[in-house]
């Protein structure tokens, strides 16, 4: 959910450049400074808070001093100074600048609501509801509320920690925030980390769950490199300073987020026990985990490992991992956007570039090929569930064989090929695009499964049909078609438990679906009279491609706790207008029928005579078609496979 909600927010901010606003809460008064803004959508306010005690609560116009349901809510912010302000703040996004935003703040201690302290976005300046007015109103308003549970809403509060500002600290080292704040963590020079630990085993990482920023060797301050982090709960966090050198942990460089201030599991015990810790401090081995590492507000979601390239970290571009936006603003990471040929002005002859291997991330010769690369938004939550992290391993089982048979005949079509000159050069770009768009898929799956400590199966030893550009380009129709059926059951299987990864899934079907609709130009067909996006269990996808394409593989898959399977292989030796023959290893006299997998989960069946293995094809069926052989008729989709006897296989109709 907050995948889509970042990327569009993303797409908004840049068609039109967004102006930040900044207001003091509190600063000299019981006021907000300036009392009255004008704001566009998409402009960004960031709320700065004084002395003693505030809060930045959104009411109706009618209401003052009481919270609209819903509204804005930055939750109250003690602070000391009267003139530096918290580190806490509270940024809101404005939707729509027609609709007047009035907010207050809620603190009774005081009266502050009604003593003034209002503030208005974008009110009308005549008529009714002026600011002056709704000022005049919170002055008789009832005595403030605020939203019941006290949490941020709307908006997002955040608090900024410096790490290694001063010598090897955490400032503050004692964090006391509400849940839903984000935890900014800056780094400075010049090599330090952020990584959860237990109370009890301090410098050691606490294992699958944990965050860790990784290692962030950084030159400048500030550096423009952030680890951000969100509150889960109430619950005490422990975290501290992973690097070695100079044994930082043991130093006492370490920190609590709502640690209890007294008894025994206080910051100052954990502190002790650090200092006792015996060296090495280790920390996960992958990075980042639990939250985001930002550059200059680029996000990287993955280091191959759990140190930030140095030359990432100090203002080179981006190695690894980033696409290089290309003044593409429309760009949100996993290129839905390009079908044709791609830019490839910085690309390196092909010749010079190999493939990466699942995990490996994607460099930017493939990040520029595929015009784009992998999110920059996640969304990530704090787990991933086990069906998803089972689905995700076939998915990327699949694209990784995409990638290989794509770049294997892309390699062959360019220059110096076998089959150079076979084709336009537009049509061989075109397909050195689709080969990126698959490397990004697989960085893309594999970036997930890091990111959540699963593991990343090596690549299978895979079968490619590469006799002719015709066996190439029938198996790669086949493959890809599989591909989008599996993608979008995967979907459906997810949607519940890991609603985030589904837009990550369904970007990838669009460009796929385009590059069906070439491949059917480029075999002389129609190309999108078909129906092409069509769910297929992606169980039966991963049976189809072991039964073809599949020479070894190191590791077999498990699916919701079982293995693999396999189906036996269906054949359609003739196809004729309104019947198809089909072969396949089966039991004589065994009632078969074959079922047609048509779009929205739709199946049809037909029975195959026990003889002739002839099939009617039922009105209405044509172009590419998935078919499966089935010992029952009538049977929904997401049971199909148990009754599959043969299949699927790839039919034109
Ligand atoms: C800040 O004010 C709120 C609302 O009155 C109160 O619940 C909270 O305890 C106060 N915090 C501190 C530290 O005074
Ligand atoms: C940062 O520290 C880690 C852990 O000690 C080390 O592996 C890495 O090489 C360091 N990087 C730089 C650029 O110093
Ligand atoms: C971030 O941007 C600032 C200002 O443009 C620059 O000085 C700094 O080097 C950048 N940092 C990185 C890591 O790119």
């Amino acid at each position: 959910m907050r995948f889509s909600a970042g990327s569009l927010a993303l797409a908004t901010a840049s068609a039109v450049q967004a102006a930040h606003h900044t207001v003091t809460v509190g600063k000299g008064g019981l006021r907000f400074d300036p009392p009255t803004l004008t704001a566009a959508a998409g402009d960004t306010i960031t709320y700065q808070f004084f002395a003693r005690n505030h809060s930045v609560t959104q009411s109706s116009f009618n209401e003052p001093c009481q919270p609209l349901s819903g509204g804005f809510f930055s939750g109250f912010v003690p602070t000391e100074s009267p003139d530096v302000s918290s580190r806490t703040t509270f940024t809101i996004t404005v939707q729509d600048a027609t609709r007047p935003i009035w907010l207050y703040c809620g603190q009774t201690n005081g009266n502050h609501c009604q003593s003034g302290m209002v503030q208005a976005i974008n009110a009308p300046t005549t008529g009714e509801n002026t600011f002056q007015a709704f000022v005049e109103k919170a002055k008789t308003a009832p005595t403030s509320k605020s939203p019941a549970d006290g949490l941020p809403n709307g908006g997002h509060r955040e608090i900024l920690v410096d790490v290694g500002k001063n010598g090897l600290t955490f400032e503050p080292n004692n964090i006391v925030e509400l849940p839903r704040t984000r935890v900014r963590f800056s780094f400075n020079p010049r090599n330090h980390s952020v990584v959860q630990s237990s109370f009890d085993n301090p410098c050691q990482p606490i294992g699958p769950g944990g965050f860790s920023s990784g290692h962030i060797p950084v030159a400048n301050s500030p550096s423009g490199v952030f680890f951000d982090l969100i509150i889960p709960d109430t619950k005490p966090l422990w975290f501290y300073c992973g690097q070695t050198n100079g044994n930082h942990c043991q130093s006492g460089m370490v920190g609590s987020i709502n640690a209890p201030t007294s008894g025994e599991r206080t910051l100052a015990a954990f502190i002790n026990k650090a200092k006792a810790a015996p060296p090495p401090s280790t920390i996960p081995a992958f990075a980042p985990l639990g939250g985001t590492v930002t550059v200059n507000g680029t996000v990287l979601h993955v280091f191959n490992g759990n140190t930030l390239p140095s030359q990432v970290a100090n203002n080179n571009p981006p190695a690894t991992s980033t696409a290089p936006n290309n003044g593409n603003n429309n760009n949100n990471g996993n290129n839905g956007g390009a079908a044709g040929p791609a830019q490839t002005k910085t690309s390196p002859p092909a010749s010079s570039q190999t493939l990466p291997q699942p995990g490996q991330g994607a460099d930017d010769y493939f990040a520029n090929k595929a015009g784009g690369g992998t999110p920059k938004h996640w969304g990530w939550t704090e787990k991933l569930s086990d069906t998803a992290s089972d689905f995700l391993q076939l998915h990327l089982r699949i694209e990784d064989l995409i990638a290989n048979l794509l770049w294997e005949a892309y390699l062959k079509l360019e220059k110096g090929g076998a089959w150079h000159g076979v084709y336009p050069q537009t049509i061989v770009d075109t397909i050195g695009a689709w080969t990126a768009q698959a490397v990004i898929h697989t960085a893309t799956t594999s970036a997930v499964l890091e990111h959540y400590q699963k593991p990343i199966l090596s690549s299978c030893k895979w079968k490619l049909p590469l006799d002719t550009v015709d066996s190439f380009l029938s198996a790669y129709n086949k493959i890809n078609l599989a591909q989008i059926g599996a993608l979008i059951d995967i979907s459906g299987q997810v949607a519940t438990a890991d609603p985030w990864v589904v837009p990550i899934l369904l970007t990838q079907v669009g460009s796929k679906s385009r590059a069906a609709g070439v491949v059917n130009m480029m075999q002389n067909h129609m190309a999108s009279i078909s129906p092409r996006e069509v769910a297929v269990p992606a169980i039966l996808a991963w049976s189809y491609v072991l039964n073809n394409y599949v020479e070894n593989c190191p590791s077999a898959l498990t699916i919701e706790g079982e293995k693999e399977k396999k189906w036996p292989v269906l054949t359609v030796p003739t196809v004729k207008p309104g019947e198809i023959t089909v072969k396949y290893d089966g039991k004589a006299g065994e009632a078969a029928f074959v079922a047609f997998i048509g779009p929205y989960g739709e199946l049809e069946y037909s029975s195959v005579d026990d003889k002739s293995k002839i099939v009617k094809v039922p009105e209405g069926w044509s172009g590419d078609v998935f078919i499966v052989v089935t010992n029952k008729a009538g049977v929904k989709l997401d049971e199909l496979e148990d009754f599959v006897i043969a299949g699927p296989e790839l039919v034109w109709l």
